[in-house]
């Protein structure tokens, strides 16, 4: 479906499109017709401001960024919550076409909230892929374990969706997104086994000395071993790289300079992007906040549609994907 159709169905809700970038300030989709998106990515609110006291904040800041509890988003009752993504939940299936994929954030008290919500609405939770943080803020630690991670439910609407795990770009010179999570994925495993072996040969009481010895030893020793394993495994195959696509990926969470307080980091959106759509596929992200999903599907030469009813967020977002595209039009044409 063409980005135009869209704009035509709209009822004058204020919207901005760029290149293959279409932004709409909403609280809701029902413009979009039935079965046309071919991958729901998005990152809705997760209703934990109030546990993570994230809603007390609003003098402080976290990263420079200021939480603002009235524009409260993220603030329902338990219940209301869990009504609220059986009602996304349906949305999620009305839009995509039959064979079209979701990849939806959620923080773990109420994952299975969410997978039964979408199941009930017709589709299939596949995966939950875990993103874990290493540059996670420790706030409010001394009252509960804080969460180092969030999850993305992964899955389908019918069968036969697409899954790129065995993309080969190296044709045109590239390494996707995937390729180089799975790659770093078989470095890092191997590296965290030889450091554990190193440490588990030092006595009961090592010194810091002999820790930071064995951890200097397997960096210098295995880690150009770790690469020229995971380089073997990259190249042995004529035609993909012959990795495990782990269910789990790191990244750091969007520090400094936030467009967002929940801002998502766009390599991580990009290698969604990749993983369950083609390139020209329409994507949807229904809770676009600072548009960042914008920028990922720009990156990977995707189609998206931003849905964003906060209006400071909504603005922030198109001076974003404006800046984006912008730099990168000759991409997206
Ligand atoms: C978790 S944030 C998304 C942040 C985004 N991933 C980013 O990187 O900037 C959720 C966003 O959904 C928006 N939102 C909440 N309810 C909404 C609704 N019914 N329709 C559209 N947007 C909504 C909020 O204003 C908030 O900006």
């Amino acid at each position: 479906m063409q980005l135009s159709e869209i704009q035509s169905r709209l009822n004058g809700q204020k919207h901005s499109e760029f290149g293959d970038v279409l932004a709409v300030s909403d609280d809701n989709y029902s413009w979009l017709p039935g079965g046309s998106i071919d991958l729901v990515l998005t990152d809705p609110p997760f209703n934990i401001a109030r546990d993570t006291n994230f809603h007390t904040y609003e003098k402080n800041t976290i990263n420079s960024f200021r939480f603002d509890k009235d524009k409260g988003w993220d603030t329902y009752t338990p219940e209301g919550f869990r009504s609220l993504l059986g009602d996304w939940s349906k949305e999620f299936s009305r839009v995509l076409r039959p064979g079209g994929s979701f990849a939806v954030f959620c923080a773990d008290e109420y994952l299975s909230d969410l997978i039964n919500a979408l199941r009930e609405a017709g589709l299939k939770p596949r995966r939950t892929l875990t993103w874990r943080k290493p540059n996670a803020v420790p706030v409010n630690r001394k009252h509960m374990m804080m969460s180092a991670c969030e999850y993305i439910v992964l899955g389908v609407k019918g069968s036969k969706s697409v899954f790129n795990a065995d993309v080969d770009t190296r044709s045109d010179q590239q390494i996707s997104a995937q390729e180089i999570v799975s790659l770093a994925d078989k470095a890092s495993t191997v590296l965290d086994l030889e450091i554990r072996k190193g440490l588990n040969r030092l006595g009961s009481r090592p010194t810091p000395d002999e820790i930071r010895k064995i951890v200097e030893n397997v960096i210098s020793r295995e880690a150009s071993a770790a690469a020229e394993r995971a380089v073997k495994i990259y190249s042995d195959d004529g035609n993909s790289a012959e990795l495990c696509v782990p269910n789990y990926v790191a990244f750091n969470s969007k520090a400094g300079n936030r467009l967002h307080p929940t801002e998502k980091p766009v390599q991580l959106l990009t290698y969604l992007a990749e993983l369950f759509s083609k390139p020209g596929d329409l994507v949807l992200d229904p809770f676009s906040g600072s548009a960042s999903t914008g920028e990922a599907a720009a990156i990977s030469g995707r189609r998206a549609i931003l849905v964003e009813r906060d209006s400071e967020f909504f603005n922030k977002g198109v001076e974003r994907i404006k800046k984006i595209i912008g730099e990168s039009q000759s991409k997206l044409i």
